[in-house]
């Protein structure tokens, strides 16, 4: 597989054989991700993180892996601090960046924005996350954690549940385990259900997702339950989100309904959605999860840059 000079918007640009070969790239980066290896294999590259909305995970694991990989990092974490406030248009704002750099990460509000991005730059534009729209780099680390976690992606049966119609990791998951046949159950308020669009698609690809509210009886069967924090800031009426805010709780008392080898992700941040005390169980392996933006993202920007190991 050659990504090199590659954009990365969406999940659904890879066939299931590129995805596996990312993973398996991903696996070896492992020991430069924690430090026990090193390498400098972009060395001289330069990358440009702009991000127009909040972040915590996906910046700090792409600034990481940029620095684990000898590389070296410019960017914003906050547009106030830009000219887009003196009225710079985002094409623009990416030609600029473009010029200063050889890769661009961009998370943005708009959906859309990150293609929009790639059309105005040479070098390869990675999403880090479109509104309500698409997030393939925490597709490609929820997917490698499965890999890692349950030693194969397919024949599992996961639970995604909460705000399915605004969380965007939800939406290139779920496209992204019907490409490898996993069972699907959709679990949600009936005002947050996953958008018609998704759905389709994963039928499309020959997997039919169950639809349900009741994560007690969803929980019996799952192999994996991928937890969602509701999203506020996405939502057009206060009022709306105040009818679902809570609604969903996993906490040990609801644990007892559940598999023993039943693993429980989030991408990060959680709210109240997953109870502390769940932490501590052998069934959380959210950190884990965000552990692993670091070896995924470091195989993603050695492979747009052309570093081999
Ligand atoms: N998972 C995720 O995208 O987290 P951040 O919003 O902190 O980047």
């Amino acid at each position: 597989m050659n990504l090199k000079g590659k954009d990365i918007i969406s999940i659904k640009d890879f066939s299931k054989k590129e995805i596996n070969s990312i993973l398996k790239f991903s696996k070896k980066m492992i020991p430069y991700a924690k430090g026990e290896k090193f390498t400098n294999i972009l060395q001289g590259k330069v990358l440009s993180t702009l991000f127009f909305e909040p972040s915590t995970r996906t910046r700090l694991s792409f600034e990481s892996s940029m620095n684990r990989l000898g590389g070296r990092v410019i960017g914003f974490a906050d547009p106030i601090s830009t000219s887009q406030k003196k009225g710079e248009s985002l094409s623009d704002t990416i030609r600029m960046a473009d010029s200063y750099s050889d890769v661009i990460v961009i998370r943005h509000p708009q959906e859309g924005a990150a293609r929009l991005a790639a059309e105005f730059s040479e070098g390869p534009v990675l999403n880090a996350g479109d509104g309500a729209g698409r997030h393939p780099t925490q597709c490609l680390l929820d997917l490698f954690t499965i890999l890692t976690e349950k030693k194969a992606i397919e024949n599992n049966n996961v639970v995604l549940l909460g705000d399915l119609k605004y969380g965007r990791t939800v939406h290139s998951l779920a496209y992204a385990l019907a490409l490898y046949g996993a069972e699907l159950t959709f679990v949600s308020p009936n005002s947050l259900k996953m958008p018609k669009e998704v759905s389709e698609e994963c039928k499309d690809l020959g997997v039919e997702p169950k639809y349900t509210s009741n994560l007690e009886k969803a929980i019996k069967d799952a192999d994996v339950l991928y937890v969602t924090r509701i999203q506020r800031e996405r939502f057009p009426d206060a009022e709306e989100y105040n009818r679902v805010v809570g609604i969903y709780k996993i906490d040990n008392e609801l644990l007892k309904y559940a598999n023993d080898d039943l693993i429980i992700m989030h991408p990060l941040p959680r709210v109240t959605e997953i109870d502390p005390e769940v932490d501590k169980t052998k069934h959380a392996v959210y950190f884990k999860q965000a552990f692993n933006g670091v070896p995924v993202r470091m195989a993603l920007l050695s492979s747009v840059l052309g570093g081999e190991l």
